[in-house]
């Protein structure tokens, strides 16, 4: 049995503003397309995507967010050609390198989900650093989903519990639902409340399963790289306006 709507009061944060969500996602969707629609390189759709990223998180600070969560790199692209992941990598590193020491000074506190040990360990090294460098800001915190993918998150608790269990640390009868959060990447972040996704395509392509589960959902026609501060401001009003019930009435 979970109590649902009593989380859903707390997630609420007791006298706080319902009608702004503490924690958003997004999925960052269309960079290619952008780039093709000006006869461009992807890489260019990409580098604008950059500009986006930087405008969307300073608005989420400006909008009082909590929690930004934002789509990079799915566990599923590395699919994509060999050039176009080292040109999205590269970009990464361009990206924590040129804004670290504003984020830093901002109060922005970097979180990292997925299994981005993956990558080269030079990154690896850059993100830890940032992590490890912003831990004690409370303003806004950014995550970055990095070689993520939902079923290999949940597989990955789903290991650990199961670990867990065999060397008797965890009784499988006392799991619920803060238990099995406490074993993922998100551990710690506010409910996920509302979750956006650019390009004008419907479907969540393995982000945040678990998470989502009563999370609103804001699909817009934008390309990504055209994301700003007045788009956010409409998803969060938009996600102002639905009425959230829980299952219940
Ligand atoms: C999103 O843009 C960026 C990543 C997935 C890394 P896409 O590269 O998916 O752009 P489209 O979908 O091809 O337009
Ligand atoms: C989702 O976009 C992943 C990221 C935004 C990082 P994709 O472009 O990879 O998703 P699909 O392939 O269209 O489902
Ligand atoms: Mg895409």
């Amino acid at each position: 049995m979970n109590a649902t709507p009593a989380n859903a009061a707390s997630a609420a944060g007791g006298g706080t503003d319902l009608s702004v969500p503490r924690h958003v996602a997004i999925i960052m969707d269309g960079n290619g397309r952008w780039a093709k629609a000006r006869r461009l390189p992807r890489f260019a759709g990409h580098k604008q995507g950059i500009e986006a990223v930087r405008r969307t998180v300073r608005a989420a600070g400006d909008l009082g967010l909590e929690a930004l969560t934002l789509y990079a790199f799915s566990s599923e692209n590395w699919r994509r050609p060999a050039s176009e992941i080292a040109d999205l990598m590269g970009l990464l590193r361009h990206y924590i390198r040129a804004e670290l020491d504003e984020l830093a000074r901002k109060g922005v506190r970097i979180r990292i989900i997925g299994d981005y040990r993956k990558f080269e360990p030079d990154l690896v090294t850059l993100l830890d650093n940032a992590v490890e460098r912003t831990a004690g800001n409370d303003k806004l915190t950014l995550a970055i989903a990095l070689n993520y993918g939902a079923q290999d998150e949940l597989l990955r608790a789903t290991r650990r519990l199961m670990r867990e269990a065999r060397a008797g640390e965890i009784d499988p009868d006392m799991l619920d639902d803060a238990a099995f959060e406490a074993r993922l990447d998100t551990v710690g972040l506010p409910r996920l409340d509302l979750l956006i996704r650019t390009s004008g395509e419907q479907r969540l392509s393995n982000f945040l399963l678990w998470q989502a589960a009563y999370a609103e959902l804001v699909f817009t026609e934008t390309l990504w790289p055209d994301f700003d501060h007045a788009q956010l401001a409409d998803a969060i009003a938009a996600f102002g306006r639905r009425e959230r019930r829980y299952g219940g009435l």
